[in-house]
């Protein structure tokens, strides 16, 4: 028996449409220009990515400025919020070349298979960041890998995929862009409308990030003016089971480690040093961010009571019995910046003890799984 070959066909409902608007939705010019919106995303993406991995995990030669302020507001925030927005443009894009995904014969030689695998590869990568990423925000956990490690790897293969695919197709899309289209009326609509959707998530997801809009951030998880002292917070003091330790009289902070002196600090104690006040937020790798003023001591004040050399990096500790977050490093643009605070207060009243209380890590430019809670330990190397 002789196997028809599949059409090319758009789907059965597009079929009741007009037949030059379908096929225009699916010619090479659509194509092309969702393709070159989308691939200049996930280089943002990337890159934005990049900054946040390498500011949680940095090689041993890396040195993060502790300025600009929002630095890291700003790049996880696009990286977030611009992936939200993205979304149509990907979904838009599938739509468009779908058909040919669809292709008979699969395989019409070596090169071929090599170039549709790719192909494959590119797709199923950028699916897996999107969906992956939108669960982690939206904190359903519903894949038992670690999301950060997977999205992390999986976003070299998406970029190396897509390289090889501008390689491979970027001339064809150039001209295609260049050429003038004969009849557009249909594809400009169909582009207009997915740029709509784009802006719209935008719209109703930056308010995470830019408090003045905080009211319009109804797609966002997590938004200014919500949570303990009008801050949100991820991991509060029972989820962590820190409770208890953290209201103990006992409790006290030690500098420990490379330094000339040990010393062991009280509450009372942190607040006789000299007190002062910055207003820096707390920026999420989730995409949220709020500004905040927190009052304390400044690090480098309670380092240099200890004696610790200005070259020193420090390891803050939580009184977190695990977890990946525990404890942080700081090197030294960060803890002598004069805005690190061992921050005691906020917003004009103590700290909250799902904020850290008694006494938590507040620097600028920094992710917030990097300004430690329940700070009990400080130790230098
Ligand atoms: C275009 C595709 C994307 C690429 C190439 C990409 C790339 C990356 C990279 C390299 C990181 C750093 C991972 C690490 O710290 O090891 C990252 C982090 C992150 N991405 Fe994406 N991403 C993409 C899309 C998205 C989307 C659509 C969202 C959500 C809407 C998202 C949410 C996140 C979050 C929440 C983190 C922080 C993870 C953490 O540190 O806990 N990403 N991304």
């Amino acid at each position: 028996m002789v196997r028809r070959p599949a059409p090319l066909n758009p789907p059965a409902f597009a079929r009741t449409l007009p037949g030059r608007f379908t096929s225009r939705l699916h010619d090479e010019r659509t194509a092309s220009l969702l393709g070159i919106a989308l691939g200049a995303a996930v280089l943002v993406s990337f890159g934005t990515g990049l900054v946040s991995h390498f500011m949680q995990q940095p090689a041993a030669w890396m040195r993060w400025p502790s300025r600009p302020v929002n630095l890291y507001r700003v790049t996880q925030g696009v990286h977030v919020i611009g992936g939200l927005a993205t979304v149509p443009l990907l979904l838009a894009k599938l739509w468009t070349v779908y058909p040919r995904l669809w292709q008979w014969p699969p395989v019409r030689s070596i090169g071929h298979g090599v170039q549709r695998l790719l192909v494959f590869v590119l797709v199923g990568a950028a699916l897996f960041q999107f969906v992956t990423g939108v669960l982690n925000i939206a904190y359903w956990y519903a894949f038992r890998f670690f999301f950060t490690t997977a999205h992390y790897w999986t976003a070299y293969i998406l970029v190396g995929a897509l390289l090889i695919h501008i390689a491979d197709e970027g001339a064809k899309a150039r001209r295609a862009v260049m050429t003038r289209p004969q009849d557009a009326v249909g594809r400009r609509a169909f582009l207009l409308t997915v740029a709509g959707a784009s802006a719209a998530i935008a719209a109703t997801t930056v308010g995470e990030a830019v408090t003045p809009l905080a009211r319009l951030a109804v797609l966002a998880p997590r938004r200014p003016g919500t949570g303990p002292q009008d801050v949100p917070v991820n991991k509060s003091a029972a989820a962590t089971g820190v409770t208890a330790a953290a209201r103990d009289p006992a409790w006290r902070l030690t500098v420990t480690g490379r330094v000339a002196r040990e010393v062991s600090l009280t509450l009372a104690d942190l607040r006789a040093l000299p007190q002062h006040t910055a207003r820096l937020p707390i920026a999420c790798v989730e995409g949220w961010s709020v500004e905040a003023d927190w009052r304390g001591v400044r690090l480098r004040d309670v380092l240099h009571l200890a004696g610790t050399a200005d070259d020193a990096r420090v390891r803050v500790e939580s009184l977190e019995r695990g977890g990946r977050y525990r404890a942080s490093r700081v090197d030294p643009p960060h803890w002598h910046d004069p805005l690190t605070l061992l921050a005691l207060g906020m917003n004009g009243a103590p700290l909250a003890l799902d904020h850290g209380y008694p006494c938590r890590l507040i620097a600028p430019n920094r992710p917030g799984v990097m300004q430690t809670k329940w700070v009990h330990r400080l130790v230098v190397s």
